[in-house]
């Protein structure tokens, strides 16, 4: 049996592989187009192991995935791949409407084309797991109640506005033609291999290299956070156990402001890597707010550990400590990120 990983390369998709393969001899097939947010450095431990298979392609590419899914005959497809960044979607819409929606449509046709003619053992135990996010929901008010899977949809940035329109692409192709379908809609996620332009690793390099903590509006938002291995054994569960064509919605029951994230970043940073020149909390800096900004998210992630006994082992003090930790110990990681250089490592090491 193989799985089939798009966006591998990525900050959780590379997080999963690494994890399925620590507790799996299941072969993994990635898929990725290594985009500015693709690191096949994340992947680097792989090198050699006959396990895993790396592909760099666009999911767009329908000949390409079919191709795929013909060699390697996966009993599951597990799509991580995506444009990510919501400050990148205000600038820059297009590729998201690609990658998140086109691209999702590519793989759902090449999936179906696949599946219809497997033999009907194969055939009922196929899966393809679409892996969404929490912002599609929209944002919530202070007193309300957190995300349920029955919540409508009410996406605010072109980045949730386009994952909103993959997953119901994933619905319909699951309602319409029958594909065994699962989708997952995560809170916000943070962990080793997280591309520092996003709210936690971004506060712990600038923090070390003495830059501003950049702190959008009031820095009052609220996000709920997840380690991202949990959300990884999230995934695994609903891939095992989840009931066909549902949504399960994973959170780490954490919800914090993005002041007290940074907060909480700093004083570890103190404590662990203590600056001459004072605190940290000294460099945090509010700026201009981000438009459109979703106000608060938050999981009610009672579905999945009802049906599939499935709570996060982090608590957010644990898992904080462990990223900011492993940020410290991989200052090579961070430096070749920051250059560009990470760019560098498929030249190196990709030669098909
Ligand atoms: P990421 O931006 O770190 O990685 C995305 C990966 O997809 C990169 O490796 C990139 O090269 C690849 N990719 C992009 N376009 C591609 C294309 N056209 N073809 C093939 N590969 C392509 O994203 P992430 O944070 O790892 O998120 C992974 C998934 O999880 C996304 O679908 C995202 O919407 C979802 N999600 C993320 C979070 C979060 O907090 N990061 C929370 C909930 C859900
Ligand atoms: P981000 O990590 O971009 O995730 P998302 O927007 O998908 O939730 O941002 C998390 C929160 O942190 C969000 O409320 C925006 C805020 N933020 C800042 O205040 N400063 C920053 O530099 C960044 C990147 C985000």
């Amino acid at each position: 049996m193989t799985i089939l990983v798009t966006g591998g390369a990525g900050f959780i998709g590379s997080n999963f592989v690494l994890d399925w393969l620590s507790s799996s001899d299941e072969p993994v097939v990635t898929l990725d187009a290594l985009t500015y947010a693709g690191n096949l450095e994340n992947l680097a431990s792989l090198a050699g192991d006959a396990r895993h298979i790396f592909v760099k392609g666009d999911i767009c590419d329908g000949a390409l995935v079919a191709k795929l899914l013909a060699e390697h005959q996966p009993r599951a497809l597990l799509h991580f791949a995506a444009e990510s960044h919501v400050d990148r979607s205000i600038s820059g819409p297009g590729a998201f409407m690609r990658t998140n929606i086109e691209g999702t449509y590519t793989l759902l046709e090449a999936a179906r084309a696949y599946w219809s003619e497997l033999g009907e053992a194969d055939k009922a135990a196929f899966r393809f797991h679409h892996v969404s996010t929490d912002e599609v929901y929209g944002s919530l008010g202070a007193d309300d109640a957190p995300f349920a899977e029955t919540k409508t949809y009410e996406p605010n940035s072109p980045y949730s506005a386009s994952k909103a329109a993959s997953d119901h692409l994933v619905r319909a192709w699951h309602h319409t033609y029958g594909l065994p379908v699962l989708t997952t809609n995560c809170s916000n996620n943070y962990g080793p291999l997280h591309f520092p332009e996003k709210l936690i690793p971004l506060m712990i390099v600038n923090a070390l290299a003495g830059k501003a903590l950049p702190i959008y509006g009031d820095g009052k938002n609220v996000r709920d956070w997840l380690y991202v291995t949990d959300h990884a054994s999230a995934i695994r569960a609903v891939l095992a156990g989840g009931r066909l064509g549902e949504t399960y919605n994973i959170g780490g029951w954490n919800e914090m402001t993005n002041l007290d994230i940074v907060h909480t970043v700093c004083a570890l940073l103190d404590e662990l890597r203590p600056d001459a020149g004072g605190s940290y909390k000294r460099l945090i800096t509010y700026v201009k707010d981000r438009p459109g900004h979703d106000r608060r998210y938050a999981i009610d992630a009672r579905k999945i550990e009802r049906e599939l006994g499935w709570r996060p082992a982090e608590t957010f003090a644990t898992g904080i400590r462990k990223t900011v930790q492993w940020y410290l110990d991989h200052p090579e990681w961070v430096a070749r990120v920051q250059s560009g250089a990470y760019r560098d490592w498929v030249a190196q090491q990709y030669t098909a």
